[in-house]
């Protein structure tokens, strides 16, 4: 039982900037399309859902929950054997949280799936894989850790996303 709670433990204390750069653009409410409006084939690159103030924004804001685990890391019990942070590891997750989840619109829009609809599992775990998969060009990661945050992310995605919907940031429930 402990094993398991010092597993969570590491799981989301390294994927915390990943996840502060995901649920940060839908509060900046952006307005200018990183495809500035263009279409592919009929159908638009990216869409209205990814903006340049949001995938900036996010960036930052990973990056900030990235520095302050750095600052917090000394008062944290080494029993847990957490993951030191740092500034290269908060920027490659918060980067490839937000590559990732461009890159999960850019592919439902070539399967026609408009801006906001959804698409189970790309919608939750395309900016985990990807925010993995950077960090891991600096850092290894342990695979039981991926594995608890590709079975627990869905899971939270879902309840953020319902939160976001009832606050108003968000404009579907998922
Ligand atoms: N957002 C943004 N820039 C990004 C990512 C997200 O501005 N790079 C904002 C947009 O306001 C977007 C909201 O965050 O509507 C929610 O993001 P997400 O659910 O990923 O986008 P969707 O609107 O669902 O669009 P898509 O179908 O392309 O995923
Ligand atoms: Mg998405």
């Amino acid at each position: 039982m402990y094993e398991i709670l010092v597993l969570l433990a590491q799981a989301f204390w390294l994927i915390a900037p990943a996840y502060a750069a995901n649920a940060f653009p839908p509060l900046l409410k952006g307005k200018m399309p990183i495809d500035c409006g263009k279409s592919l084939n009929g159908n638009r690159i990216l869409g209205d859902g990814k903006t340049i103030e949001g995938t900036i924004g996010g960036i930052i804001f990973g990056v900030l929950v990235g520095s302050l685990q750095i600052l917090g890391y000394n008062y944290i019990p080494k029993e847990l054997g957490l993951g030191a942070m740092t500034l290269p590891l908060a920027l490659l997750l918060s980067a490839g949280a937000i590559s990732g989840d461009i890159i999960g619109s850019f592919l439902k829009r070539r399967l026609h799936i408009e801006s906001g609809r959804p698409l189970f599992p790309v919608d939750q775990l395309d900016f985990l894989l990807f925010s993995l998969l950077l960090a891991s060009l600096i850092t290894s990661i342990n695979v039981w850790v991926a594995v608890v945050l590709v079975i627990f992310t869905p899971l939270i995605h879902k309840i953020a996303n319902i939160i976001g919907y009832f606050i108003g940031v968000k404009k579907n429930p998922w």
